[in-house]
């Protein structure tokens, strides 16, 4: 069983304080920063990009999740990489328009520990290709594109087959975690949670990350 790891989403955050709810969210013991990148095509909604993702990297020496809702990523891998990124996850749906191997071998071949991902709409086949080829299999458990969203328990399927076929990989849970779905999501056999209100709207971040964990 691996260990648990929480990657707070910096969607939530306040970004007019962003320096400090790093260096609170960090201190609380969070594990890695999780960097939610939207297009506004891919997506309906736009976040930030690579300029972020190199201010956060001179923030922390946390782990940066770069999770790219984006059309074309493997364009814009390389600026995501230069700006300091240490995974970077991938959409698998035909929607983001790029050669899912090719994107997934561009990524490793930088030094970026890969990611695929795929929306609750998606059946898990699309992915099950690639799974010898990523890190980190992220399964999103909300729509993506916001935070604050309910979190969809019709995803746990998925999460218990990607851990019976790999018990290697880190399986990533992502949208509306918080302790009740953390838990549910870590019974089924994710060991990342990706949570963004739960923490960053919570009055005591060391506190809401413990009970993230279980703890
Ligand atoms: C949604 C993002 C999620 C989201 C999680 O598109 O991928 O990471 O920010 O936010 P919460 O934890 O608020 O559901
Ligand atoms: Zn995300």
């Amino acid at each position: 069983m691996q260990n648990i790891i929480v990657a707070p989403s910096i969607l939530a955050a306040d970004f007019s304080r962003l320096r400090d709810e790093i260096e609170r969210v960090e201190d609380a013991g969070a594990d890695w920063i999780h960097c939610d990148i939207m297009d506004g095509h891919f997506v309906d909604n736009i976040s930030f990009g690579p300029e972020i993702v190199r201010v956060l990297r001179g923030l922390t020496s946390l782990p940066l999740d770069v999770h790219l809702m984006i059309e074309h990523p493997d364009h814009y891998v390389p600026r995501f990489v230069k700006a300091g990124a240490n995974s970077i996850t991938v959409h698998v749906e035909p929607e983001a328009k790029h050669d899912v191997s090719k994107t997934l071998a561009q990524i490793r071949d930088s030094g970026c520990r890969a990611g695929l991902t795929l929306n609750p709409e998606t059946p898990f086949d699309l992915i099950e290709p690639f799974l010898h080829k990523i890190d980190i299999l992220l399964i999103m458990t909300v729509h993506p594109g916001f935070g604050g969203q309910p979190f969809r328990a019709d995803q746990m399927p998925k999460v218990k087959r990607a851990r019976s076929l790999n018990d290697k990989i880190d399986i990533e849970v992502d949208g509306g975690i918080n302790p009740g779905t953390a838990k549910l999501s870590i019974e089924n056999g994710a060991n990342v949670l990706v949570a963004g209100t739960s923490i960053f709207h919570s009055k005591d971040y060391a506190k809401a990350i413990r009970e993230l964990r279980g703890e």
